[in-house]
């Protein structure tokens, strides 16, 4: 039996596709990259803006000849778009076998087990506890050589505009051994940059043991064998204090990097969004990290549009990307989300509003970009191969440096996923550095 795979969303979601598929091949399935090779189908769906939940279930409605093409194929609908919509998926897709919602992930392989022919399949080797650390988390991995590592489930904020706590529940922190034991294999297969994953992933508190919290967890993490390069996402910067930045300066296979997502730039908006943080504070972190840390390159989030946002409000979003002197965002137009508090007021940023701040924004970020990389010409950088060819008879490579700029570059030697190579950055056209490898 073969398994293709669908993962829509945020990391997370790929975290869990991992684990879905972990418990596939533990009971004898292969995966496969050909959809009609395979005999099973999942798709794990996200719906933390009303285009992404689109897009999942628009993928559904074409499985549809897929499912009818040949008896017995089962398709499996999972994450934040399953967990929202839950039994209307199967009206709306009655070709749909199971709906596992985000919340019920630990139920997975029960459920899968139901629609297995019966005897046919036994969990081989499987310890009943999902985050075991017996388990073998290498079954099946997507992302390679990067090891994505779940550290904690769900979220106790409440943002008014996000989704994500109704439909990934409480925070649930997953044991330090178990985190160790899987950053332990994934190292030993070749991952040699582990990601660490959580909602708020700096808000890691597990019940007891030595490892108290995030801080303690990084430390440990940083010492496994084999890790050469670690980040993590998404920290909170309500959690961002000293304690923490000491140990990211501290631990040094932990990247220069932090994606920190701030949201706006506005502290009456931050207020209404309940970010539990003003601008003031934001910087205050931003700078106590640029600390710790000199040369630290900050990425984040940021939504323009949310209800009651002025021009005022998107100027100081603007002024503070400046101010804090952040590398890059991703923006998005605010999307109102059913169930949640700012979708119950009047989303009453005109759509021509909302894209005439995110095109200004986005011009921005990217002469901000632009300044940024321009500087990085003549240097050397680490890069970690994530994807290698030959191009016009060259060897070339994609990878990232460690402050998470991507580069393009070409080898005189072949190169393969997984290498670190130092590269000479010759050009910076848009976002992309280009450059030679040279020897070590
Ligand atoms: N509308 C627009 N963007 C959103 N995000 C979360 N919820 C919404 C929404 N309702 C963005 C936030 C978050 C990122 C993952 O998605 O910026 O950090
Ligand atoms: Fe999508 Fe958010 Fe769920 Fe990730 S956590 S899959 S981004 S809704």
């Amino acid at each position: 039996m073969k398994f293709f795979v669908e993962s829509f969303g945020c990391q997370m979601n790929s975290a869990d596709t991992e684990e879905m598929g972990r418990h596939l091949a533990a009971r004898g399935f292969a995966a496969t990259a050909d959809r009609d090779a395979a005999d099973w189908v999942l798709v794990n769906t996200c719906t933390v803006r009303q285009h992404a939940e689109q897009k999942a279930l628009s993928y559904l409605g074409r499985l549809r000849d897929w499912k009818d093409a040949k008896p017995g194929r089962r398709l499996v609908v999972a994450g934040c778009a399953a967990e929202r919509l839950q039994d209307s998926l199967r009206r709306r897709f009655p070709h749909v076998d199971l709906v596992v919602g985000a919340i019920s992930i630990g139920r997975f392989p029960e459920l899968a087990d139901g629609l297995l022919p019966a005897g046919e399949f036994d969990a081989r080797g499987e310890a009943a506890d999902a985050w075991s650390p017996e388990n073998d988390y290498t079954a099946y991995t997507r992302g390679f050589p990067v090891g994505h590592v779940t550290i904690m489930r769900g979220c106790n904020y409440s943002c008014a505009y996000c989704i994500v706590p109704r439909v990934r529940g409480r925070e649930i922190y997953r044991p330090a051994e178990s985190v160790l034991a899987e950053v332990g294999q994934k190292a030993a297969a070749g991952c040699s940059e582990i990601l660490l994953l959580g909602q708020t992933v700096n808000s890691y508190r597990p019940a007891d043991g030595p490892i108290q919290d995030f801080a303690d967890l990084l430390r440990a993490v940083d010492k496994v064998p084999g890790v050469r390069r670690l980040r993590f996402m998404s920290p909170h910067p309500f959690y961002v204090n000293e304690r923490f930045a000491a140990a990211v300066a501290e631990s040094p296979n932990v990247c220069p990097h932090m994606h920190l997502p701030v949201q706006s730039g506005s502290t009456p908006v931050l207020r209404r969004m309940r970010r539990n943080y003003s601008r003031a504070d934001f910087l205050a972190r931003a700078a106590l990290l640029r600390r710790f840390v000199p040369g630290i390159a900050l990425t984040t989030d940021i939504i323009v549009g949310f209800p009651g946002e002025t021009d005022d409000d998107f100027k100081d979003t603007l002024s503070l990307i400046d101010e804090a002197d952040l590398d890059g965002a991703y923006s998005f137009k605010y999307s109102p989300r059913p169930g949640t508090d700012a979708a119950e007021g009047p989303d009453d940023v005109p759509r021509e509003k909302k894209e005439e701040r995110l095109a200004v924004l986005l011009e921005s970020l990217e002469r901000r970009a632009q300044e940024k990389t321009a500087r990085l010409i003549g240097t050397a950088q680490e890069v970690l191969v994530e994807s290698a060819g030959v191009e016009n008879g060259v060897w070339t490579a994609d990878g990232r440096t460690r402050r998470f700029w991507k580069v393009r570059l070409s080898s005189k030697t072949p190169l393969k996923i997984g290498d670190t190579v130092n590269v000479k950055i010759q050009e910076a056209p848009a976002r992309v550095l280009k450059g030679e490898a040279h020897a070590a």
